[in-house]
């Protein structure tokens, strides 16, 4: 088996999207190739038929490697939706010596903190710890080395249902396609913006077909993300009532738009929304421009409204804006308006011009995460979920 080559596998609502890259050191990973297919089987990001799903991922794999050669290689899948979940949990421990806080140690804290705070049924996909306290004093660093009786921990945590994950790790597996892990988007995502890098606080938003995510990050630390049932999709269908035209042509009608100059509104012009095999879809630019604004509208109000229910107690200084939807300026607008801050579309500056979509940006995330835990990391989630967990938190620090 070629330990240096991985698969990033990015199931998404409108397609899943593969990297298959070549591990050059652990910070470093060179995409050689990408596939794309259109996905089956996942609506919204909850999955209606595990089998199709499946064979989706597998064609999307075979347009990268020949299927002879897939067995062996280490896939990476990274999922939105899905009943993805994040909370924080406490956890504390004596250390093992008083003399010295270790490794072993923030391991054992990062467990109890775990183990007190995911209810069963639940899987942690990603466990980051947020602050540690020795003796109840705060600590502006990982306390290894640190002499101690108390050893505390708050740690942020993303979690999906067990059964689900089982799920999707079994039907893929089925096609022979080897899962050495699977990662939540948003967060992967987030890293590969090296959004909490720096210390201004922000919010990365990654609107796609079918699911937004969204994850919140200040002084380096991501501390909160969700996966919300928003996205493209919901244009488009408003697009195929209003025009009565096919999805697939209300896709390209809205790709159309997004390229137009807003400042034909208000000016009376008729576009030429015709297909093949259509002759009377002359629509006006005001009237395609109402059906898709206010549904702009709506999405980014709702993701303020959920922003805001989470009561954060210190104001944003940025959006990151990434995902397919941001190729239609009417969203960086409604954000910008909405929660008054500056939003940047971005890509992840380390990706090859030719990649560098922001489309892909989850897709990249998938391939740095593996690119750190690929040597380490074995599929573990049914047998002995605590050993792929400490061997993260090992990588961690
Ligand atoms: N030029 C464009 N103009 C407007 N919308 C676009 C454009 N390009 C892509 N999109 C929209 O972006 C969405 C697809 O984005 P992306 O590839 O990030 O989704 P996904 O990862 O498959 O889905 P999800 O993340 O929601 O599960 C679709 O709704 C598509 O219509
Ligand atoms: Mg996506």
């Amino acid at each position: 088996m070629d330990k240096r080559h991985i698969l990033g596998i990015d199931v998404g609502t409108a397609a899943v999207k593969v990297f298959s890259g070549t591990m050059a050191d652990e910070n470093d990973i060179i995409i050689n190739s990408i596939g794309l297919m259109p996905t089956r089987g996942l609506d919204k990001g909850v999955i209606s038929d595990c089998n199709a799903l499946s064979a989706s991922i597998r064609q999307a794999v075979n347009c990268v490697i020949a299927a002879d050669q897939i067995a062996g290689i280490n896939a990476y899948l990274g999922i939105g939706g899905m009943g993805l979940n994040s909370l924080h949990c406490a956890g504390s421990v004596a250390p093992l010596s008083p003399k010295a806080i270790t490794s072993e140690d923030i391991d054992r804290v990062c467990r109890s903190a775990v183990l007190a705070g995911v209810p069963t049924g639940l899987a942690a996909l990603h466990v980051l710890p947020l602050c540690f306290w020795v003796d109840k004093e705060r600590q502006t660093v990982i306390p290894i080395g640190k002499k101690g009786a108390c050893l505390e921990v708050e740690v942020f945590i993303v979690t999906v249902p067990q059964a689900s994950l089982n799920e999707l790790i079994e039907a893929v597996q089925k096609t022979g396609i080897h899962v050495a892990g699977v990662v939540a988007n948003s967060i992967v995502g987030t890293q590969a913006l090296q959004a909490h890098d720096g210390g201004t606080r922000g919010i990365v938003v990654d609107i796609g077909a079918g699911i937004t995510e969204i994850a919140l990050y200040q002084e380096g630390v991501i501390y909160y993300s969700a996966s919300l049932p928003l996205g493209g999709n919901y244009i488009t269908r408003d697009i195929v009532k209003a025009l009565e035209i096919s999805e697939q042509h209300a896709e390209g009608v809205k790709r159309y738009y997004s390229r137009l100059d807003r400042a034909l509104r208000g000016q009376a012009v008729m576009l030429d929304c015709n297909d093949y095999g259509t002759i009377d879809k002359q629509v006006s630019y005001d009237f395609l421009s109402n059906v898709i604004e206010s549904r702009v509208e709506e999405i980014v109000f709702f993701l303020q409204e959920y922003v805001k229910g989470l009561k954060v107690d210190h104001p944003i200084d940025e959006i990151l804006f990434t995902g397919g939807c941001s190729a239609l300026p009417s969203f960086s607008i409604a954000l910008e308006k909405c929660f008054g801050v500056q939003v940047k579309i971005k890509v992840p500056d380390q990706l090859l011009a030719e990649y560098a979509y922001p489309s892909n940006t989850a897709c990249y995330g998938i391939m740095l995460h593996a690119a750190h835990h690929s040597a380490r990391m074995e599929l573990e989630f049914s047998t002995n979920p605590w050993s792929t967990f400490f061997k993260k938190i090992r990588k961690f620090f």
